[in-house]
């Protein structure tokens, strides 16, 4: 099958340096995160991983940021796009706002067009099917439909709210009704609306059922959950993934709970509580979309709160589910408690038999993430076994260990210590002997990766590409180099292709402009592998601080170095082509001759 490769620019070269240029790298990384002066460069405990001590730094000089710790990096581009979950584009419109500059109207090829209206029809089939069965919901036909939502305790207001509808007993008068708007079949089943049978030709994907429209935070319908009235199954049909519709990276009611101000946000399982908290007030609720919550989810949710509240089904499969997303939000050390629901099966039901006050209730008295897997954990240990209650306390340990803030960590110790009767002295030393080692863990894994020896042909290559990289700081820490070094390498002399391509533009803008800016190398590229690649590259020192006197020794080193390797990959891709090989040697002799002088 082929690969279809979006290519996400639009904006001429020209356009993208004014953004990146106005947009100072210190200023907008410097409102996401705290960062610390320390003379040219600043720095903070990475974003995108944990640590305690700061690695990532953001140069104002060089517009750049890296962190030692991960290795992200790239320029101010690339921090919108990992930081904020945004694409190319969006980060350059994000920037050109931000900077008051009016940007031009997008200029497309022919592909890129395509996939752009492709994507702007699938969202006016989606907001046209939305309409189409809000209206169905509220005519003759709806009307079981109507009374099933109403008999579930949702009023005229929240039915508009979630703009709920009603997909007819037809097979396919949406089909129908699409068609009638200019719409074809393809487009249509792209869209997730309706399937093609090779027999029976389009029928609905949706009918008969209460349609959930699922709204992504620009206000979009995206996708659609139907849900079938009463007991029949499935119980819900959703759209695929579309073009416009990423199940991972979407929730259902974050359009409205981003709005809210109400403190977090609270993640439940199901359309209906989703609804059904809204309309209590608690209208900081969403729902992952018929899937378990993802990663993606929790980074996009991470942009709209520092805290969040799990109201998962009381059942088995929700505690399951619960575990799960502590572990993620974990991850991304965004802390989590845990609303209880019991004995009611889920927010729905608390809501409609106990009242909102209830819920309101058992949001304060939400467990932390740590005692509620605890809490867990206790299940499945025997307490009066002595062995089984050694075990259980040990596990108890490990999850406190985690904890990264102390004192956090002490309350939550002495709060289990009084809870399962430990003694409190023994359970806090068990706890920093397992801080200390997942510590020591992590800390010689990241020793590990950095110190790993290879098969002596693999470090001799490494020890190459390190000469490269070396090659390029310097030119890039020093541009009056450039002139005398470029009379004996080209790009094609660096054995990394990224790497040559970087010297390509450094040379190109060394001829336009005189210098280097380094952040618009970056520009270049566009997957996060080449922008941490090149700003890591850009972002290091190596020996540039040697002496003034060792320097153009130390330079023609380098050269030399590089040549010569280069020459000899030439000699070997050369085969029997005897002249070539003849004048491939008498290069290889004069590098000997080379003398960089600055
Ligand atoms: N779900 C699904 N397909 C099913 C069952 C469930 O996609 N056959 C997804 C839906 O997103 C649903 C969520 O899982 O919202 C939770 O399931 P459930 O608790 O059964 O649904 P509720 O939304 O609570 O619906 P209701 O209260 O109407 O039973
Ligand atoms: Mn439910």
């Amino acid at each position: 099958m082929m690969e279809l490769v979006v290519i996400y620019v639009y904006y001429s070269d020209e356009i993208i340096e004014d953004v990146r240029s106005r947009n100072d790298i210190v200023d907008v990384i410097g409102s996401y995160v705290n960062l610390k002066r320390k003379g040219n460069s600043y720095s903070a405990c990475c974003p995108f991983h944990h640590e305690k001590t700061p690695s990532f730094h953001v140069s104002r000089e060089k517009q750049m940021y890296h962190c030692f710790g991960c290795g992200v990096g790239g320029n101010v581009f690339t921090f919108m796009m990992e930081h904020e979950n945004m694409t190319f584009p969006e980060a350059v419109e994000m920037l050109a706002e931000r900077a008051g500059i009016q940007l031009p109207e997008k200029s497309m090829s022919g592909e890129e067009k395509r996939l752009a209206d492709e994507r702007t029809r699938i969202k006016e089939m989606n907001k046209l099917a939305a309409g189409y069965f809000h209206f169905l919901l509220k005519s003759d036909h709806g009307k079981n439909a109507l009374s099933y939502l109403q008999n579930r305790g949702l009023s005229d207001d929240t039915i508009t709210k979630f703009g709920l509808g009603y997909s007819d007993k037809y097979s396919d008068d949406l089909y129908k009704y699409l068609k009638s708007k200019g719409y074809s079949d393809d487009e249509m089943a792209k869209a997730g609306l309706i399937r093609i049978d090779e027999r029976h030709g389009p029928s609905d994907r949706f009918w008969n059922r209460v349609m959930y429209p699922i709204v992504d935070t620009n206000n979009r319908v995206i996708g659609f959950g139907g849900r079938v009235m009463g007991d029949g199954t499935p119980k819900y049909i959703n759209s695929q993934d579309t073009p416009v519709f990423d199940k991972s990276r979407n929730l259902y009611g974050l359009n409205l709970a981003r709005k809210s101000k109400r403190k977090g946000i609270i993640f439940c399982e199901g359309y209906m509580d989703v609804i059904s908290m809204h309309q209590a007030g608690f209208d900081n609720a969403v729902a992952s979309l018929g899937t378990a919550l993802t990663v993606g989810q929790v980074n996009l949710i991470k942009r709209f709160t520092d805290r969040v509240y799990l109201a998962y089904d009381s059942d088995e499969a929700g505690t399951k589910a619960a575990l799960r997303a502590l572990s993620i939000m974990r991850e991304f050390e965004l802390p989590a408690r845990v609303i209880s629901l019991k004995p009611y099966k889920d927010p729905d039901e608390l809501i409609q038999t106990m009242g909102t006050e209830e819920f309101e209730k058992r949001i304060n008295e939400a467990k932390s993430g740590v005692m509620f897997e605890i809490e867990i954990l206790e299940h499945n240990y025997n307490q009066n076994d002595p062995q089984d209650r050694t075990e259980f306390q040990k596990e108890a340990a490990k999850c406190l260990s985690r904890i990264t803030d102390p004192l956090e960590r002490d309350n939550y110790i002495e709060a289990v210590a009084d809870n399962y009767s430990i003694d409190k002295k023994t359970l806090k030393e068990t706890v920093t002997a397992y801080g200390l080692s997942a510590e020591s863990r992590i800390d010689t894994s990241v020793f590990r990766e950095q110190t790993r020896r290879g098969s002596p042909e693999e470090e001799k290559e490494k020890q190459h590409l390190k000469s490269e990289r070396v090659m390029i700081t310097w030119l890039i820490n020093d541009n009056s180099l450039i002139p005398a070094v470029r009379e004996y390498l080209e790009p094609s002399d660096f054995e990394d292709t990224v790497y040559g391509d970087v010297v390509k533009s450094i040379y190109e803008q060394f001829d336009s402009n005189g210098r280097v800016e380094p952040a618009v190398i970056i520009n270049h590229y566009q997957s996060k592998e080449e922008h941490e690649k090149v700003s890591s590259i850009m972002q290091q020192d190596f020996g540039v601080d040697v002496d003034a006197a060792e320097k153009p020794q130390a330079i023609t080193d380098l050269v030399r170095r590089v040549k010569r390797k280069s020459v000899q990959r030439s000699i070997e891709n050369a085969g029997s082509d005897l002249e070539l090989i003849k004048k491939l040697m008498s290069q290889k002799k004069a590098i000997e001759k080379i003398q960089i002088r600055i």
